[in-house]
């Protein structure tokens, strides 16, 4: 970096950090950027046998992401041209894992998808029957939609074709319409409806759960656990756990009627995926609470790319600083009024301001008090000093990636949800 940058960045670090060794950590990394592990996300059943050699696995990491060793190529493999796997940074997989602990999400949007990491995550991990993915930079569509085809989204729209009844076509697998939670390395409970939620163990103690309604149970438990519940009807549930424990939860979307979103609809196994060219604002118009996961990975100042020698100029100046926070606040606030009744909101940036991640969170929550912020029990490590509110950094000084913020929230709302019809979704093309 050039002098006048590298005193930018001082005194941008020197409002992130009054702990002096992790400031000059985090400044650091921009004069020797730490390596960047190749990152790939399975878009079909990991082989037994990986074509790479892998690095282990940080304890929350989906099954479906592989950190292979420092030199692989996975973007040259065969594989990847058939679409076996999409090659991501390890902070998007970092940044997208608040998703692990959400299941029964039918219905989902992408604000601002290209070129398409975080919906191929949010598709191969939730299984949704409708996923949206929205991109507004025209020469970017073509970028996503290339890698939504070749990794396995099944029923890919472009916006300017029909989305008419007549256009409707079946999933040729025939995935299984479930609310079940996705599947994940640990072992996960099961819950059915109206009781929405299932939980997640980690050793030393090992438990499976089944609920269904009103309320009868089976479990099974294998030591060292020592456990006790008390359930009330029709479903309300406390519990008590002793040591040695750890526990993650895993939160379930509400269900809607009519349309996507429906469980009972019929035509169950269509899954669709649409990717569309729309300013938030439309959405937010054509979409009010339609959805019950709605993703911002916003655009930033992208200070992050710095460590990926990329030329980024004026990253820590405060008038990018600004620009950038006041596109984030309209997009932000646009993707809020997507989110469906105790539907979820996740916001991430590859970026390190306080202005572009905690201070929008900070405006979210007032500008939009029915929504609360959620605490992702696998990233509590991860908590940012910058906030008392429950939201994850990932630094760089860290060895996982070039540094990512999430923060997920829940729509506090009650209420039914909005399906989707298919005319909403035709309505799209007359946008
Ligand atoms: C950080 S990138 C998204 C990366 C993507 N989610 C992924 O995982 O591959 C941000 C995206 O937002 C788009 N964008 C730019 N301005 C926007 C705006 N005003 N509203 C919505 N999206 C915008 C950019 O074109 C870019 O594709």
């Amino acid at each position: 970096m050039g002098n006048g940058s590298s005193k930018l960045l001082k005194q941008f670090s020197d409002r992130l950090w009054s702990d002096t060794e992790l400031r000059d950590r985090f400044i650091q990394a921009f004069d020797n950027p730490p390596p960047l592990h190749p990152c790939i996300l399975w878009c079909e059943d990991p082989p037994l046998e990986r074509p790479f050699a892998v690095e282990t696995p940080q304890p929350w990491q989906p099954e479906r992401v592989d950190r292979l060793s420092l030199g692989a190529q996975p973007g040259k493999h065969p594989a990847h041209d058939r679409g076996a796997y999409y090659c991501l940074d390890f902070s998007s997989v970092f940044a997208a894992s608040p998703l692990l602990h959400l299941s029964g999400i039918q219905t989902a949007i992408d604000v601002c998808a290209a070129p398409g990491g975080k919906s191929l995550f949010t598709w191969h991990t939730l299984q949704p029957d409708l996923l949206v993915c929205n991109e507004v930079v025209g020469k970017r569509l073509g970028t996503l939609m290339a890698n939504l085809r070749r990794c396995q989204v099944s029923n890919v729209s472009e916006p300017e074709e029909a989305i008419g009844p007549d256009s409707m076509t079946p999933v040729s697998s025939g995935m299984p319409y479930s609310v079940d939670p996705p599947k994940s390395p640990l072992e996960r409970g099961t819950f059915t409806a109206p009781l929405s939620k299932s939980e997640t163990f980690t050793t030393p103690l090992s438990k499976s759960e089944t609920f269904t309604t009103p309320l009868s149970k089976s479990e099974t438990f294998t030591a060292p656990l020592s456990k006790s519940e008390t359930f009330t009807t029709p479903l309300s549930k406390s519990e008590t756990f002793t040591a040695p424990l750890s526990k993650s939860e895993t939160f379930a979307a509400p269900l809607s009627k009519g349309g996507w979103g429906d469980q009972n609809a019929p035509n169950k196994s269509e899954k669709r995926c649409i990717a569309t060219q729309l300013d938030p604002q439309r959405l937010a118009q054509q979409f009010p609470q339609a959805f019950q996961l709605v993703l911002v990975d916003a655009p930033c100042s992208g200070q992050s790319l710095l460590l990926k020698q990329k030329k980024v100029p004026g990253c820590f100046h405060k008038v990018t600083l600004n620009r950038n926070a006041n596109r984030q606040k309209r997009i932000v606030g646009n993707a809020a009024q997507l989110v469906a009744p105790q539907g979820y909101l996740l916001y991430m940036t590859c970026t390190y301001s306080l202005e572009e991640n905690e201070q929008i969170c900070n405006w979210l929550l007032k500008k939009y008090p029915h929504f609360q912020p959620v605490s992702v029990p696998h990233l509590l490590d991860y908590q940012s000093h910058l906030s008392d509110l429950p939201c994850y950094r990932l630094w760089p000084y860290q060895g996982l990636g070039a540094g990512a913020f999430t923060a997920l929230f829940q729509n506090q709302n009650l209420g039914e949800v909005r399906a989707i019809s298919r005319e909403d979704l035709a309505a799209i093309n007359r946008l």
